[in-house]
């Protein structure tokens, strides 16, 4: 009887530390992170997707080069320019955190993204005899979107967007939230250019810190996005009508509470 006694102390003290152990770690990862940590953490997100969608950018005219097949822009040699886009943008090498961490996480999952983007790429950039491909930099931005929003589902989620007036791709188009501050804040003349601005938001129904960045139209996206309104662009579509310096998109980052 004794024996028995004790072993069902034992047991419930056991029971009690797992029980406190689970309701510490159970929770989501970003459980415990302050909202500055958060910012960091979309800070950091943004910054390697804009370095990775530069990298595109600056490639275009070699991916749309019909005379060249093998154009040498694998997954790991896009991955590697991203990080010196990286280290030009923020002054600092790119560093992997811890992968127990949201951080570490979020990073892996981005970086993943640009490889699965890039190895699916491979037979389109490298056709010779063809020109254009429709590989664009806001394109590339979308499907590295996609990829990373799959790989960090339920933790956080990335998109490119635009002002409503601007949203070529419907799957671009800003959710209220977004518009509102597009609308309000960035298109606002007093608002200080390239400010980040975070917010605890609904995402998606869900409780969430978000963080949003806005972008400006430089001359080279004029050829597509400026003037005359509504002629067709190279890519075949609509001209927006835009103007140099004027917003032309945001990238929007969530990660949820
Ligand atoms: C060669 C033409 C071309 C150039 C140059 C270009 N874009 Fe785009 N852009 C497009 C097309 C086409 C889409 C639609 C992509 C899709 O279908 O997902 C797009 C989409 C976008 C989007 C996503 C929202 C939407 O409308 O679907 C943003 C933001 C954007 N472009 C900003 C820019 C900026 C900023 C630049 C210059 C740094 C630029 N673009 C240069 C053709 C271009």
């Amino acid at each position: 009887m004794r024996i028995r006694k004790d072993l069902l102390k034992c047991f419930s003290v056991s029971l009690s530390i797992v029980l406190l152990y689970s309701s510490m770690f159970a929770g989501k990862v970003s459980a415990g992170l302050t909202d500055d940590q958060k910012k960091e953490i979309g800070t950091e997100i943004t910054t390697i997707y804009r370095a990775a969608r530069g990298v595109i950018a600056k490639n275009q005219k070699l991916i749309n080069d019909a005379t060249k097949g093998d154009k040498g822009l694998s997954a790991d040699a896009v991955i590697a320019a991203t990080k010196v886009n990286y280290k030009k943008a923020t002054g600092n090498d790119f560093k992997m955190a811890d992968k127990s961490t949201l951080k570490g996480q979020t990073q892996a999952a981005l970086i993943d993204a640009i490889k699965q983007v890039m190895d699916n790429a491979q037979d389109l950039i490298n056709e010779k005899g063809k020109g254009l491909k429709g590989f664009l930099p806001a394109i590339f931005a979308k499907q590295m979107g996609d990829g990373f929003n799959k790989n960090i589902a339920g933790k956080a989620h990335i998109k490119l967007t635009a002002p409503m007036n601007y949203v070529r791709n419907r799957a671009n188009r800003p959710d209220k939230w977004e518009a509102n501050v597009i609308e309000t804040m960035f298109k606002d003349s007093g608002y200080e250019k390239n400010k980040v601005y975070t917010e605890n938001a609904k995402h998606k129904g869900k409780d969430a810190f978000r963080l949003i960045l806005p972008e400006y139209y430089k001359q080279a996206c004029l050829n597509c996005h400026g003037e005359p309104k509504g002629a067709i662009d190279i890519t075949g579509g609509k001209k927006e009508g835009g103007k140099l310096g004027e917003l032309g998109g945001a990238i929007s980052f969530v990660i949820y509470n």
